[in-house]
């Protein structure tokens, strides 16, 4: 057992977290929208309209409050005219970017919007500028949002849809340095500001405009965007994105549920990495645009391992364990702290892709030990950010891997404090001081177990959050934290 002291100062506000923060991604690759999402009507598995309903249900579990799609590389070679109209006259077509399989076009527009609507979240449009054009860009922005005299309006009338919906974030592009088309950033820069201008907002919606930003480290990528994206005195994009996958060595990813203890801390040093990826791209950021005015949107990000034995290697389905619970509580740590800039963040992806919420497999689904630690932070979104600062211990020599991770904010009288403890065989008994915020109650979850620890199909609800135990003293919380866990204290 390890003894941490730890402050909260909920006086000491250092930024807003946006709901965005807790964003996902879902992308026509693998089992992700087909099987994944979307099973189609005539399907046996319960469904509304074709969409899962126990998908619905547990994306609704954790508030979820945005949703990006169609891709990934997949959005840079989407045509949205094949994925609206009659089902069975939708274009069949090939999906070139993961792994050559039919792509029927069943989940087009109408079903993502749709799906958005059950869950509650926002749509995250991907628009396609690596094979697109403006003008197929231009008109189907048209054709989602405007309720004005539009032959692209009719058309979505025409295939059942009267009204406009409304779309806020627009992606322009996904990953133009690479599979978006191999740019250089000085030419993206001026392919998103064409594209944009054409982008328009109908019928009283207003657009959130995000540009391709760095792959993790490129910081001149970040450089050139902010340089170029300012025109006439107006900035052109609401948001930047930026891609970073916890991977420690590309090719030797190694298996999601096999892996050394030396594995595990490599990996969670890279993930403590992201802070400083995100400190200096928003010191960048910062110099172009003191005022804040363009959003860091971390519009990927998770861990990628090898896919599962026996699966496509093209459909990027692994298993998720407690590690990756870990990663995820560290990483949204990360970002709630750097709110002030990062408006957005989007896991790569919900559904049997990379580090999933979710897997399944026929009817059958799993909540992963990732989609519990997005049900433990729910209660951060929309709330203050405030100063947390614990006294840490290194756990390697070498590396940075703190074994506590944390972040605090107050949102309608309640104070939320999210603490992973990232030792895999101490726990740590945290005695923390509050200021500026006069608790009277306490309660705690966790979410703990062996590091290799997973759900699965035999045993879905091998790890499950549970209640633990915290106690108010004079005004201190007292907790103590299993080893390997993430938790989440409500004080009110
Ligand atoms: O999430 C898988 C892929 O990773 C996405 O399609 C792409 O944007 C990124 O390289």
């Amino acid at each position: 057992m390890k003894k941490f002291s730890m402050l909260v100062n909920a006086n000491d506000i250092t930024g807003h977290i946006e709901r965005g923060i807790y964003g996902h991604f879902s992308e026509h690759l693998g089992r992700c929208i087909y099987q994944g999402i979307y099973v189609g009507e005539d399907s046996p598995i319960p469904n509304i309209h074709g969409i899962r309903s126990d998908v619905v249900e547990a994306f609704r579990q954790i508030k979820m409050p945005v949703l990006r799609w169609p891709g990934g590389c997949f959005a840079d070679e989407y045509h949205w005219r094949d994925g609206i109209g009659e089902k069975n006259s939708r274009t069949k077509v090939l999906n070139k970017s993961w792994g050559g399989v039919v792509e029927d076009n069943s989940f087009g527009t109408h079903e993502f919007m749709e799906l958005c609507e059950l869950v509650g979240c926002e749509p995250y449009i991907a628009g396609n500028v690596g094979s697109g054009t403006v003008r197929e860009l231009a008109e189907w922005v048209e054709y989602m949002t405007s309720d004005d005299l539009s032959p692209t309006a009719d058309l979505r009338r025409k295939n059942g849809r009267e009204k406009a919906w409304k779309l806020k974030y627009l992606g322009i592009g996904n990953e133009a340095w690479g599979c978006g088309g191999n740019m250089t950033p000085e030419f993206y820069a001026g392919q998103y500001k064409q594209y944009r201008t054409f982008c328009r907002n109908f019928s009283g919606n207003q657009l959130y405009c995000i540009a391709c930003g760095p792959s993790g480290a490129d910081y001149n990528w970040t450089d050139v965007m902010m340089q170029n994206l300012k025109v006439n005195g107006w900035w052109q994009a609401d948001g930047l994105s930026l891609h970073f996958y916890s991977v420690p060595e590309w090719n030797k990813k190694g298996l999601a549920t096999e892996f050394s203890e030396d594995d595990y801390y490599e990996l969670m040093n890279t993930v403590n990495y992201t802070d400083e990826l995100l400190a200096v791209n928003i010191g960048i950021m910062d110099r172009y645009d003191p005022e804040g005015k363009v959003g860091l949107i971390v519009d990927e990000w998770g861990t990628w391992y090898d896919v599962e034995p026996g699966t496509n290697p093209a459909f990027l389905y692994q298993q998720n364990t407690m590690r990756d619970a870990l990663v995820a509580a560290v990483s949204l740590n990360i970002f709630n702290r750097r709110s002030k800039r990062v408006k957005m963040a989007n896991l790569a992806q919900a559904v049997n892709v990379l580090q999933a919420l979710i897997l399944t497999d026929g009817e059958k689904l799993i909540k992963t030990p990732t989609f519990h630690v997005f049900d433990l932070f729910k209660e951060h979104q929309d709330g203050e950010c405030v100063y947390c600062h614990t006294q840490n211990e290194n756990l390697r020599e070498g590396k940075n891997v703190p074994m506590i991770s944390s972040s605090a904010s107050v949102r309608d009288g309640v104070l939320t404090v999210t603490i992973a403890n990232c030792s895999l065989d101490e726990s740590a008994e945290i005695e923390c001081d509050i200021c500026g915020f006069g608790a009277k109650s306490v309660s705690a979850r966790t979410l703990t177990g062996e590091v290799h620890a997973c759900n699965d199909f035999d045993a879905p609800e091998r790890l499950v959050t549970t209640e633990l135990e915290a106690k108010l003293e004079n005004g201190k919380l007292r907790v103590t934290l299993p080893a390997c866990s993430v938790s989440c204290i409500t004080l009110k």
